[in-house]
C-alpha cells in the first residue's frame, strides 16, 4: 500500500518536473504576482473578479496567467480572443467542459457528451434550418406556458427567482421541438427539461478543492460516486425521458407501418434521430436516444432561460423603455392570425426588442468565460505562447469595457444602441462574444433568440412589470460568472 503511494508520488513529481522544464522553453504569458502559496489568486478571482482582472490587465497586458485552484490558467483579452475562437485545431471549448461535467460517467450509453461535430450538425440541420416550421408551435407553447406559470390575475403578482419559473416556460417549446407535441404535454417531461441542467451543473458548483492537492484530481474524484452508483444527478431525468421516448418511438413505428404513405411524419428532433442510418428499429437503444437528447437539453435550456430572464429583469429594472417596446409589439400583433399566431416574418419586425435583447445579452456580466483547452503549444500573434494542456479563458469584460468596440459608455445599458449599427441579436462579432465565434459559434443562437423574442412579445403585451425594489436589479455573481437576480419582480396585468 505505502509502496504504491510512494511510487505514485514519484511518478506524479516526475511528470510535473518534465512538463515544467518543457514549458520553460516557451515564451509564456506573465504570471501575475501572488503572496499565498496554493491559494494564489483564487480569492481575488472568486470574490473581486471585476476589479482584480482590470488591475491585472493594466499591469500585465492583454494576456496574463493566474494561479487559481492550484492551476495556472491563462486569460486572453480583447486583442487575442478572435485567435482562440478561430483556431479549433489549437483550442477546444468542449474539452474543459467535458472534464468538469462528468458526462462520460453519467451517460454511459453514448460517448459522454457525444461527438461535438455531430452535435453542431444536429442543431444546424434539424433545428436552425427548420426555424420557420417551428414558429407556430413555439408561440402556441409559449402562450400556454405563460398562462400556466404566470396566468391571469387581479392586482399584482410578485415573482421571486424568476429564472426558476422561466426554465419551465422556455422548456415548453424546446421539449415540443425535441420530442414532439404529444409527449411534451406531460409535466414530468417539462420538469426534466427545466431541471436537468440545474441538477447536473452541481459539478460546476463544487469548488475544485482537490485540485489544490494535485491539478486534475478533482475531475477524477467527482467521477467516483457516479461510477460506484452512489450519485448520478442525470438518472431520474433519464428515466423520465426513456419512458416518454419509448412511448413515442414505438407509437410512430407502429403507425407508420399501419398507415403507410398516408402517415403524417412528425417534425421534431426525435423523428430526425429515428431516420438516421444508425437507428435500428429492430434493436432500439432507448437509453442511448435519451442520453443523446440530454446533450441538447443541456446546451439549450439554461442558456436560453438565463438570457430570457435577464432580458425580462433588465426591462423590469428600466420601466422607462416599456412604452416604446409595447407600442412596437402592439403594431406587430396586428399581423396575428385568428389563433393569435404571428407569421415567422414578424420576428424581423421586432427591431427595438431585438436591440434590447442584444444589449441584455451583451451586458450579461460574465467577467471571464468560455474556457478552452490548448490542444498543442500555441503562439499568439504578439509572440506569447501557451503550452499544450493549458486552460485558457476569455476575458469577456475586456471586450465589454472597450469604447472603440462598443461605443460610448460601453458598460451602460443603452437598449437601442444596436439599431443604428444594424446588427441583430444573433449576430456574432468581435464586440459580441456571448455566442462565441468562428466555426464553433453557437449554432442554436437563432432558435434561442426567436424564443426569447416571442416570449418577451407575450410578456410585454400581457403585463406591466417592474422590480419590487424599484431599483435596477443587479446580477448575482459567483466568481467571474453571473446568474439572474432572484429578487421579486412585480407583474401587473395590462388593462387593454
Ligand atoms: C441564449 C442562448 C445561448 C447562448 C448564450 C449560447 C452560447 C453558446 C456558446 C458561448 C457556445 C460556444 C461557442 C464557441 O465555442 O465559440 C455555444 C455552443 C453551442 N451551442 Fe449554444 N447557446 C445558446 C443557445 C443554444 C441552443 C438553444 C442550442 C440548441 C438548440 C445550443 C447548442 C449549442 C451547441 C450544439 C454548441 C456547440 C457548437 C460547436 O461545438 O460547434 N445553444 N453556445
Amino acid at each position: 500500500m505505502y509502496q504504491t503511494i510512494i511510487l505514485g508520488c514519484i511518478l506524479l513529481t516526475t511528470v510535473y518536473i518534465t512538463k515544467r522544464s518543457r514549458d520553460q522553453h516557451l515564451n509564456l504569458p506573465p504570471l501575475v504576482r501572488y503572496k499565498i502559496p496554493l491559494i494564489g489568486h483564487t480569492l481575488s478571482y472568486m470574490f473581486n473578479s471585476e476589479e482584480f482582472f482590470k488591475q491585472c490587465r493594466k499591469e500585465y497586458g492583454d494576456i496574463f496567467s493566474l494561479y487559481i485552484w492550484g492551476k495556472v490558467i491563462t486569460f486572453i483579452g480583447k486583442e487575442h480572443i478572435a485567435e482562440v475562437l478561430a483556431r479549433d485545431d489549437a483550442f477546444d471549448f468542449g474539452a474543459v467542459f467535458r472534464k468538469r461535467i462528468p458526462g462520460d460517467a453519467m451517460f454511459t450509453n453514448i460517448d459522454g457528451f457525444g461527438d461535438p461535430k455531430y452535435n453542431a450538425k444536429v442543431v444546424k440541420e434539424y433545428i436552425s434550418k427548420n426555424l420557420g416550421l417551428y414558429t407556430e408551435r413555439m408561440q402556441t407553447c409559449l402562450n400556454s406556458a405563460t398562462q400556466k406559470y404566470i396566468g391571469d390575475f387581479d392586482g399584482q403578482k410578485n415573482i421571486s427567482n424568476l429564472y426558476n419559473m422561466m426554465t419551465s416556460i422556455i422548456s415548453t417549446p424546446i421539449a415540443n421541438v425535441f420530442i414532439g407535441e404529444e409527449e411534451s404535454k406531460y409535466d414530468d417531461v417539462i420538469n426534466t427539461f427545466a431541471e436537468f441542467t440545474r441538477d447536473v451543473a452541481v459539478f460546476f458548483m463544487i469548488p475544485p478543492l482537490f485540485d489544490l492537492i494535485y491539478p486534475g484530481l478533482q475531475d477524477y474524484i467527482i467521477r467516483i460516486p457516479i461510477r460506484l452508483g452512489l450519485f448520478n444527478p442525470a438518472t431520474k431525468h433519464e428515466k423520465v425521458l426513456i419512458k416518454h421516448i419509448k412511448n413515442q418511438i414505438d407509437k410512430r413505428l407502429r403507425e407508420k407501418k399501419q398507415y403507410g404513405d398516408s402517415w403524417k411524419r412528425p417534425n421534431d428532433i426525435l423523428q430526425n434521430f429515428m431516420e438516421e442510418e444508425s437507428f435500428d428499429p429492430n434493436n432500439i437503444n432507448y437509453a442511448a436516444v435519451a442520453n443523446k437528447l440530454c446533450i441538447f437539453i443541456f446546451a439549450s435550456v439554461h442558456t436560453t432561460s438565463r438570457g430570457c430572464t435577464n432580458a425580462v429583469i433588465d426591462l423590469a429594472s428600466r420601466p422607462e423603455y416599456m412604452q416604446e417596446l409595447y407600442e412596437e409589439q402592439l403594431e406587430i400583433r396586428k399581423k396575428a392570425d385568428k389563433n393569435g399566431i404571428l407569421p415567422f416574418e414578424s420576428l424581423k419586425e421586432m427591431k427595438n426588442l431585438d436591440s434590447f435583447i442584444r444589449e441584455s445579452l451583451r451586458l450579461t456580466g460574465d467577467i471571464a468565460a468560455l474556457p478552452h483547452l490548448a490542444l498543442k503549444d500555441f503562439t499568439f500573434s504578439n509572440g506569447l505562447q501557451v503550452p499544450k494542456d493549458r486552460v485558457i479563458d476569455l476575458y469577456f469584460d475586456d471586450v465589454i469595457q472597450d469604447e472603440a468596440l462598443q461605443g460610448i459608455n460601453p458598460k451602460s445599458f443603452e437598449p437601442f444602441r444596436h439599431l443604428n449599427a444594424n446588427v441583430t441579436a444573433s449576430k456574432v462579432s468581435k464586440n459580441f462574444v456571448v455566442f462565441g465565434g468562428g466555426k464553433h459559434a453557437c449554432p442554436g443562437r437563432f432558435f434561442a433568440i426567436n424564443e426569447i423574442k416571442f416570449c418577451m412579445h407575450n410578456f410585454i403585451l400581457k403585463y406591466n412589470f417592474r422590480t419590487e425594489s424599484g431599483k435596477i436589479a443587479e446580477k448575482m455573481r459567483v466568481g467571474p460568472i453571473t446568474y439572474p437576480n432572484t429578487n421579486g419582480i412585480i407583474f401587473e396585468k395590462r388593462i387593454k
